[in-house]
């Protein structure tokens, strides 16, 4: 599978985001990350659509929005009409998982659904089927620059075989959470095909290496 790679903006300098995202652009990212974050189903408060909406105006980079919120139910929308390409919900989250992954579809964007490090993997495998994506958090939610948990990688194996069984060889499985070129190689290994990386991208000498790295460790 091709591996793509996703700049997390937490990491970014946030007073200046469009430089950021275009500095992205210019190294060969994939994907911009967009992290959000509501205080309640982890400690930190992000940014939510209106933020968005502004990213979405100066790029036409791949928005992938990272709903870490208690409640997704009400923000499907908002980030849907703000601009998302992609969006993902956390198996953990309180709302009608399958109905809410079924609401983004609706909206034409891609689904997915993310887990955390201490959620077995097979949370995830009821709703597969709705899912074009799913993200395995390689760090507990909630913090950029954590160490990468390497017991998330036989989480990783175990998804991409049970979706090859089920004849879903397209999964992207997206990784979140410590990812930098040491890390990189364990995860791709064991099936992952997204690399979200925030402070491995944005605080690197030239990022246009780290992304090349990333992308080509194996
Ligand atoms: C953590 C976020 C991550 C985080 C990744 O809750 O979901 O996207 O920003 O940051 P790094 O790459 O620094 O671990
Ligand atoms: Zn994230």
């Amino acid at each position: 599978m091709t591996i793509k790679t996703s700049a997390s903006l937490l990491a970014s300098n946030l007073a200046q985001l469009a430089l950021e995202i275009s500095r992205c652009k210019k190294s060969g990212v994939d994907w911009v990350h967009f992290d959000v974050m509501d205080g309640v189903f982890v400690d930190q408060i992000t940014y939510g659509s209106p933020v968005l909406k502004t990213v979405r105006a100066s790029t036409d980079m791949f928005l992938d929005v990272h709903l870490m919120v208690e409640d997704p139910t009400k923000q499907i929308a908002l980030f849907a009409d703000a601009g998302a390409d992609l969006i993902t919900i956390h198996v953990e989250s309180f709302c009608n998982i399958g109905e809410v992954l079924k609401d983004i579809r609706k909206r034409g964007k891609k689904v997915a659904l993310a887990v955390k490090p201490k959620t077995p993997i097979e949370a995830v495998y009821p709703y597969l089927h709705l899912c074009d994506m799913v993200l395995v958090m390689t760090v507990e939610p909630g913090y950029g620059g954590q160490a990468f948990m390497p017991e998330t990688v036989s989480k990783i194996a175990s998804l991409r075989k049970t979706a090859d069984t089920l004849g879903m060889k397209e999964l992207d499985i997206q990784v979140d959470g410590g990812i930098s070129e040491k890390t990189a190689e364990a995860v791709k290994k064991a099936g992952a095909n997204v690399l979200v990386a925030g402070t491995s991208l944005f605080k690197s000498e030239n990022m246009k290496e780290t992304n090349d790295a990333l992308k080509n460790a194996v």
